[in-house]
């Protein structure tokens, strides 16, 4: 993928006491999101509803995340874990998601997902981590510090706003 300085920078906080919520079929289509999710992500509802969930996929998450996450679906194992997710004007947000097997008469039907915030210290933790394990993995890897300097704070919707200070190479 092609980075554009413009992009990826500004961050939207998930609120303390909002839950993203969406569930998906067994092949990761969305069949269900909640309004936190059409907020937090900047998507309509019906621009959700039967797209892969991949459409929030942030390029700076690495491979073997998601690896893992659908070798423990399979296996009919819950998962959980740090994402930090695109939104659709390629602003990010970063989230700690649950995700267990929705069973109907015993059979597994969909998947279900819940987010919730993380802290500022966890953020710079995955960032940090989620660069290493791309680098490890030989994928492109940006680098990323925050401007505590800089930090911003703008009432927006539902979220404040951070910058990001990204360098290339
Ligand atoms: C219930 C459920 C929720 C998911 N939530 C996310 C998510 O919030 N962000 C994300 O990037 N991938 C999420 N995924 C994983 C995606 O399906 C996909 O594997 C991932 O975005 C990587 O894309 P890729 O498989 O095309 O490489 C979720 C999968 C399931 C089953």
């Amino acid at each position: 993928m092609q980075y554009k300085q413009s992009e990826f920078l500004i961050e939207t906080i998930v609120p303390k006491d909002e839950l993203i919520v969406s569930r998906t079929d067994l092949k990761g289509n969305i069949t269900y999101a909640n309004d936190t999710f059409t907020q937090i992500s900047g998507y309509e509802v019906d621009e959700l509803i039967g797209k892969p969930h991949n459409c929030v996929r942030h390029p700076d998450m690495p491979k073997k995340v998601f690896e893992e996450l659908w070798s423990s679906l399979e296996k009919n194992q819950s998962w959980s874990g740090v994402i930090k997710n695109l939104r659709k004007d390629k602003g990010f947000y970063w989230v700690h998601a649950q995700i267990n097997v929705v069973k109907k008469d015993g059979k597994i039907v969909e998947y279900k997902s819940i987010r919730t915030p993380i802290s500022f210290k966890d953020k710079l933790k995955y960032q940090k981590l989620y660069d290493n394990i791309k680098k490890e993995n030989n994928e492109k890897t940006r680098v990323v510090s925050y401007n505590l300097k800089n930090y911003t704070i703008f009432s927006h919707l539902y979220s404040k706003i951070t910058y990001e200070k990204v360098d290339f190479f």
